[in-house]
């Protein structure tokens, strides 16, 4: 039976009718949009201090391991599971479950998803915020000479201040949600093609700036040194968990994405090249910030601060600082943006989905308890910094509600979406399906991705789950 006549027969779903153009124009879309998507707070903001906190080098071995064997397959089975489907999360999988005769219950994965990025938008929002203020802060001149001591508490200051949090956090917000009840998806596509590559420029002036310190090559030996006596178990699912966040993996980001890529784009090089690209900006804001932690005497574990402590003693040096300070908080606080659009987008569509509901009304009702649960991360940094609600479970011990926000979506959901994506692609959908999808043939390449999608992939998620859940 052909494609076509599967889709007329799938009976149940005939009513939601497929894409039928395909919303990307080329290879090149799809990757800006992908990597627009995947490149956010977690390469620049995130990736640095949870690199500083697990002790360097072998912490980043083996997030690029997680990266390459991990994160690589299941993004390519979940851009091929979109694409087979091709439409919204919840649908594909029904469809798919439908023609490949599964448990329907797999479309649970889609309802994973929104509740993932329900809770993750809800402090990738806070930490927006942060990132607004510094633009404030950069364009005022407040970096130029300004000491280590100065820098730290204008960041103490931020935190320790509930109230300015709040509006950050707000303004965030606001902003994420007048883009999405907008649906302005073609006009994105367009600023994403201008800021991603000035974002690259500025991080790599900054690493430029960075070689010019005494301590590049600390910096350097930090992030490749790797130093095995310093890794955790912990800090080793850090790693897989981080790889799944910063490829916006394993909550049907990439699935709906990949319901608009034309049949005859390759999923393997596309999903390749959004990997490499993710994976090239957070080594490059490694480079940028580690060499300024040592030439500074400050702490790398310094925790979520670590960039709002260090970057701005280096715009504070430079030639032109000012400038180039704000330009660069401006594009974080835009390549948090595109992220934070694709977080909201999926619950917003879930909830238009619900009769009776207006993309209005369900971007209000999303964004706004988005918004509250936020405040839950705004206080977990004043006055509810010791505050520790799940403590009676020893994973959540010394845990803020932020922290546990965190560990439990990047930890937790992210990989078990992912392990669900690789088990559906690997053991459950047509085989003969997946090959077509995948055009590589039958030989070693496509055998060996097999492999890793229905053995590595999952076993390398169980083990490092099990062993840090006992
Ligand atoms: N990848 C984004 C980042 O690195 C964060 C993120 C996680 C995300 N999951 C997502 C973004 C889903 C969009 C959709 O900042």
């Amino acid at each position: 039976m052909s494609e076509a006549t599967q889709t007329a027969t799938a009976g149940t779903v005939a009513d939601d009718a497929r894409h039928d153009n395909p919303m990307w124009s080329s290879r090149l879309a799809f990757i800006l949009a992908a990597s627009g998507s995947a490149v956010g707070l977690g390469n620049i903001w995130k990736f640095p201090y949870i690199t500083g906190e697990n002790g360097g080098g072998a912490f980043v071995l083996v997030y690029l391991l997680c990266i390459a064997v991990v994160g690589i397959p299941i993004m390519i089975a979940e851009v091929m599971i979109g694409r087979r489907g091709g439409r919204s999360p919840i649908n594909t999988l029904r469809i798919i479950a439908d023609r490949d005769k599964l448990n329907p219950r797999w479309k649970l994965l889609g309802w994973m998803g929104i509740a993932a990025s329900f809770l993750i938008l809800s402090f990738y929002s806070v930490i927006g915020g942060w990132a607004i203020n510094y633009v404030g802060h950069a364009a005022s001149g407040a970096f130029a000479g300004a000491s280590s001591d100065a820098i730290g508490s204008m960041f103490g200051g931020l935190l320790g201040d509930a109230s300015s949090l709040l509006m950050w956090h707000t303004l965030f917000m606001v902003a994420v949600m007048m883009i999405v009840v907008r649906g302005l998806k073609s006009g994105m596509e367009r600023a994403i093609n201008i800021l991603m590559p000035a974002l690259f420029l500025l991080l790599l002036v900054l690493v430029g700036y960075a070689a010019s310190t005494d301590e590049f090559s600390k910096g350097l030996n930090f992030l490749f040194a790797a130093d095995f006596s310093k890794l955790t178990t912990e800090g080793v699912l850090s790693a897989l968990g981080h790889a799944f966040f910063t490829l916006s993996l394993g909550m049907g980001v990439m699935l709906a994405y990949g319901s608009y890529l034309p049949k005859r784009v390759s999923i393997v090089k596309t999903a390749v090249t959004v990997s490499v690209v993710d994976t090239v900006v957070a080594l490059l804001a490694g480079l940028a910030i580690f060499p300024l932690v040592f030439a500074n005497g400050l702490e790398p574990g310094a925790g979520p601060g670590l960039i709002f402590q260090t970057l701005p003693l280096a715009f504070g040096k430079m030639a032109g600082g000012s400038f180039f300070g704000t330009l660069f908080f401006a594009l974080l606080v835009i390549a948090a943006l595109t992220s934070a659009i694709s977080l909201l987008e999926p619950v917003v569509e879930w909830l238009e989905e619900q009769k009776g509901i207006s993309r209005l009304t369900g971007t209000l009702i999303g964004g706004v308890s988005i918004w509250l649960l936020g405040i839950a991360t705004v206080l977990s940094f004043n006055e509810w910094a010791e505050f520790h609600p799940l403590a009676f479970l020893p994973v959540f011990e010394g845990k803020t509600v932020f922290d546990i926000l965190d560990y439990v979506t990047a930890n937790l959901i992210m990989p078990l979406g992912g392990l669900l994506i690789a088990i559906l692609a690997g053991w459950f959908m047509n085989k003969q399906a997946v090959e077509n999808e995948l055009d590589m043939g039958n030989g070693i390449g496509f055998k060996s991705f097999m492999f890793v999608l229905r053995f590595l992939a999952p076993a390398a998620v169980a083990v490092v789950f099990i062993y840090n859940l006992l």
